[in-house]
C-alpha cells in the first residue's frame, strides 16, 4: 500500500494558498468598496479637523463682510414685510407646535427662561409665550422690540448660565459654528436644553455660511453637553431636530 506521497503535498498546497491569498485580496477590496465605506469618504467635505460633516462656505473676506451680508437679509423690507404679515399667523402655529411638543416632553416649561437665537422679527418667541413659556426673548442683529433684542449670536449679550432653554434655526448662518455652539453653552444653565433645527445633506439658503452633512460634527462642537434626540421634523426647510442638555457637572 503506497501511503500518500509527501512529495505531492506542496503541488496540493499551492494553488489552494494562491486561492487564499486572492480571496483575501478580493474581500479586501470589496470591503472598501461598501455602501457604507463609500459614504463616508464622500460625504466628509473637506474640513479643518475638528468637525468632520461641516463645511465652513468659502468668500467671506472680514467678519464685517459676512455680517453686512446677514444684515442684508435681516434689513431686506420687502422680506421684513412678509415676515410680520402674511408669515406670521403660519410660522407661530408651527413653531407653537414645536414647542408644545417639546412642552410634552418636558424639554421647556412654562417657568423656563428660554432665548430663540437668530429671531428676525420673533416668530418663534411669540410662539413661546403662546404655549406658556411667558419668560422668553430673542436675539437677532437687527432688534424687534419687545420680542427681539440686538444681540450676534457668535457674541451673546449674556451672562454665563441665564437660560434654562435655548432654540434656534439659523445654525447654517453661523460663520464660527464652534462660536455659535460655545456661546450656548456658556449661557445655558447647566441641565439646561438647547434645541436646533438644522438641515442635514442639503443645500440651505445663499445666505447660509456652513454646510452640515450629518450631526456629528454638533456632538463634537457642544463639548459640555449630552445628547438627548435627534428626531426628523419639517420646519420650513429644516428637517431635523437635535436636542442637547448641558452637562450638570462641569468636568474642569
Ligand atoms: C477650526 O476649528 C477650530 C475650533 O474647533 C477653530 O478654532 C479654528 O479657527 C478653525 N479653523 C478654520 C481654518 O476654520
Ligand atoms: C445688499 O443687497 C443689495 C440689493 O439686494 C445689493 O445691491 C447689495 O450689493 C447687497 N450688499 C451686500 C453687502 O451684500
Ligand atoms: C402653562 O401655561 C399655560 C398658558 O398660560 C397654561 O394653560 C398651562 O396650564 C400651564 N402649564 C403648567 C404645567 O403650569
Ligand atoms: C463664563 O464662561 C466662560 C466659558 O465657559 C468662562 O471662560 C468665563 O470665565 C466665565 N465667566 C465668568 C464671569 O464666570
Amino acid at each position: 500500500m503506497n501511503p500518500p506521497s509527501f512529495s505531492k503535498l506542496p503541488i496540493l498546497i499551492k494553488p489552494f494558498l494562491l486561492s487564499l491569498f486572492l480571496s483575501i485580496f478580493f474581500l479586501v477590496f470589496l470591503s472598501t468598496q461598501s455602501p457604507l465605506l463609500r459614504l463616508k469618504t464622500t460625504t466628509n467635505p473637506p474640513s479643518n479637523g475638528s468637525a468632520g460633516g461641516l463645511r465652513i462656505r468659502r468668500g467671506y473676506t472680514s467678519y464685517n463682510a459676512y455680517i453686512e451680508r446677514q444684515l442684508n437679509k435681516t434689513l431686506n423690507p420687502k422680506l421684513r414685510k412678509i415676515w410680520t404679515t402674511r408669515d406670521w399667523d403660519r410660522k407661530i402655529r408651527v413653531f407653537a407646535g414645536v414647542f408644545q411638543s417639546l412642552k410634552q416632553r418636558k424639554l421647556i416649561l412654562n417657568e423656563s427662561k428660554a432665548l430663540s437665537i437668530g429671531a428676525r422679527v420673533g416668530q418663534e418667541v411669540a410662539a413661546m409665550k403662546m404655549v406658556g413659556v411667558s419668560d422668553a426673548v430673542g436675539i437677532d442683529l437687527v432688534p424687534y422690540p419687545p420680542l427681539v433684542m440686538k444681540g450676534d449670536f457668535h457674541a451673546q449679550p449674556f451672562r454665563n448660565q441665564t437660560f434654562d432653554f435655548e432654540f434656534s434655526n439659523v445654525f447654517d448662518h453661523a460663520l464660527y459654528p464652534w462660536k455659535f455652539v460655545g456661546e450656548i453653552e456658556r449661557t445655558l444653565k447647566p441641565g439646561g436644553v438647547c434645541v436646533l433645527h438644522v438641515a442635514v445633506a442639503r443645500q440651505t439658503d445663499k445666505f447660509s455660511a456652513n454646510d452640515l452633512y450629518s450631526v456629528q460634527p454638533l456632538l463634537e462642537l457642544f463639548k459640555e453637553s449630552e445628547l438627548l434626540e435627534v428626531r426628523k421634523v419639517d420646519a420650513f426647510g429644516l428637517d431635523t431636530e437635535v436636542v442637547f442638555r448641558k452637562k450638570k457637572i462641569n468636568p474642569y
